[in-house]
């Protein structure tokens, strides 16, 4: 079957650092997959999800086909962008018959009136269905927009209608999200509680979204449990000792994506490795790239500017549709595809960074599949944790974002409040 490969080119002392941690990494993923360690629910989840969640999971996707439309999936951070990084990567050939499904739609990730009055006028003359997720069940970004998007289904469908089109994935126990979901009577599932907002992609967070837009949810979770069975945890485990000795070497890490069916993998990428690894002062700051574009922006900085960064380079080996260059005037360019030139720029900027001193990793992903898409997230999920226990930091926690959150509502029940 597919699978994801790393490479690594970079100085021999940092591999040889990365390989003493070795020890140390085996003892850490012990740890992890004992689960001895709070939120490290995810390290099996995906392996095994009751087929009774899963069943009940896809029946509910089904109801929401029926229904409408539009599904507008309201979240922030964990709780959206592993869907739409799913969504973004995953050939529609990988979906059950298209054209049967609803489109998906994202809310409540900023509080802009002008992207949300944008996304109601685009959607409200189609049918309509909400998912709200949110694991605190309080965040004010999503709080406000199922606000405005629960009025929006009130005036459309009248009161009890609408509430019937809402489904919510919160805490199994508490939170205001909980109390309305069980006072209304939505259909609801439960985030597991051992597992936090960025790792929960794999459970019905992302699982539902997905098969809701027709996605093949069991192909996502067969590629997520080969990466557990498979010595795909040995490279996540590589990957972490080689990342965690660039930790102390450099300042930021670049994820640069060669399709932009990667882009928001990418972006998922950033909240997990940014909000896992960067605490203590510690953690190489995650950017994201795109390629070829950036190279004609950033490029510059890239060759000749401060050394500050590593770079990860994800390249999909095989693209879902290419171009063959053809006509009376290809020349050169004649019978060349839009893959070789796509590898031509990979190799051409590895080796125009090495050259001084860049160290550079290399994910390759089979193709855009289901199964793919599950496996990298495995991977990551896993390489992530490891980073941040090798560095001596808690990978599971964000105070940092804890710390926004109060600064905000201080402000709006304050002096922000009183001064509208
Ligand atoms: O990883 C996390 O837990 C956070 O980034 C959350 O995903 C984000 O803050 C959204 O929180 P909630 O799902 O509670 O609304």
């Amino acid at each position: 079957m597919d699978k994801v490969r790393i490479a690594y080119e970079m100085d021999e002392d940092i591999l040889t650092e990365a390989k003493g941690l070795g020890a140390k990494a085996d003892a850490l993923k012990d740890v992890l997959y004992e689960k001895k360690l709070p939120f490290t629910g995810w390290v099996d989840y995906a392996a095994n999800i009751p087929e009774e969640t899963l069943s009940r999971i896809e029946k509910t996707a089904r109801e929401i086909a029926g229904r409408c439309a539009y599904l507008v999936v309201i979240g922030i951070g964990g709780s959206y962008l592993g869907a739409k990084a799913a969504l973004s990567f995953i050939d529609r050939a990988d979906s059950k018959q298209p054209g049967e499904w609803p489109e998906v739609v994202f809310a409540g990730f900023n509080v802009s009136g002008t992207y949300h009055r944008k996304l109601i006028e685009r959607i409200k003359g189609g049918d309509i269905c909400l998912l709200v997720i949110s694991k605190s069940g309080g965040t004010l970004e999503p709080s406000v927009a199922f606000l405005a998007l629960k009025q929006l289904l009130t005036e459309k469908y009248g009161r009890e209608r609408a509430l019937s089109r809402i489904y919510a994935i919160t805490d199994a126990a508490s939170g205001k999200l909980k109390a309305e979901a069980d006072a209304n009577g939505y259909t609801s599932f439960a985030l597991p509680a051992d597992i936090g907002g960025r790792y929960s992609v794999l459970t019905p967070v992302g699982l539902l979204p997905l098969a809701a837009a027709g996605i093949d949810i069991r192909q996502i979770l067969a590629g997520a449990a080969s990466a557990e069975r498979d010595d795909l945890t040995e490279a996540a485990k590589t990957l972490a000792c080689v990342r965690a000795a660039l930790e102390s070497r450099k300042d930021v890490e670049t994820f640069a994506f060669f399709d932009p069916s990667v882009e928001d993998f990418v972006s998922w990428s950033l909240q997990l490795f940014g909000e896992s690894e960067g605490k203590d002062g510690r953690g190489a700051f995650p950017v994201g790239v795109g390629i070829s574009r950036d190279l004609h922006s950033l490029g510059q900085f890239f060759q000749d500017g401060k050394q500050i960064f590593y770079e990860t380079l994800l390249f999909v080996e095989e693209p879902t549709e290419d171009i063959t260059i053809t006509g009376p005037d290809a020349g050169d360019y004649a019978g060349r595809t839009y893959h070789e030139f796509n590898r031509a720029v990979l190799e051409g900027m590895t080796c125009a960074h090495r050259a001084v001193g860049v160290p550079v990793i290399r994910v390759y992903i089979p193709k855009n599949s289901a199964w793919c898409f599950g496996q990298l997230v495995y991977v990551f999920e896993l390489t992530c944790a490891l980073t941040g226990l090798l560095m001596g930091v808690d990978p599971f926690n964000q105070p940092g974002v804890e710390a926004y959150k109060k600064g905000m509502l201080e402000y709006l029940a304050g002096a922000g409040g009183a001064g509208r």
